[in-house]
């Protein structure tokens, strides 16, 4: 990924975080993933008053892809505001779409504060299906 392709998947994260229905925890987050044809899908944490019904904003992003179409992915950017990294259930999730993914993690407070991993690194060992 080029510094500006990271800086726009980064902007398209910040943006939609704004967006994000956090009414029980209070902590928004946004993310920003990108398809093999390069277009950009958005999504946000999704609370529910049941809250393990909750979504997180990296699995709405992919449901979001889906739908449209796209099923391969080279890279999200994942925006809080204190530049979590995604969550064991999201890691799976897409995994099972793209295993070689590059995941940013930016803090909103502070922009400049960019952390990068690979699915790889975040969850080496993954289950990979039953055969
Ligand atoms: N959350 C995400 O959306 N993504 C993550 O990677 C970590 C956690 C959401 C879930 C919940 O709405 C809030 O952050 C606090 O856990």
């Amino acid at each position: 990924m080029t510094d500006a392709e990271q800086n726009e998947l980064i902007q398209a994260a910040l943006e939609v975080q704004k967006r994000a229905y956090c009414v029980y925890s209070n902590f928004p987050v946004g993310a920003a993933l990108r398809g093999a044809s390069g277009r950009i899908y958005q999504g946000v944490n999704v609370e529910n008053a049941s809250y393990g019904l909750t979504n997180c904003a990296e699995r709405v992003a992919i449901g979001a892809a889906v739908a449209a179409g796209e099923k391969e992915f080279t890279a999200i950017a994942v925006a809080s505001r204190t530049g979590v990294t995604p969550c064991g259930a999201c890691r799976q999730v897409l995994a099972e779409f793209a295993p070689k993914l590059e995941i940013v993690m930016v803090d909103s407070l502070k922009p400049t504060e960019i952390h990068r991993a690979t699915l790889d690194q975040l969850l080496p060992g993954r289950f990979e299906g039953p055969v």
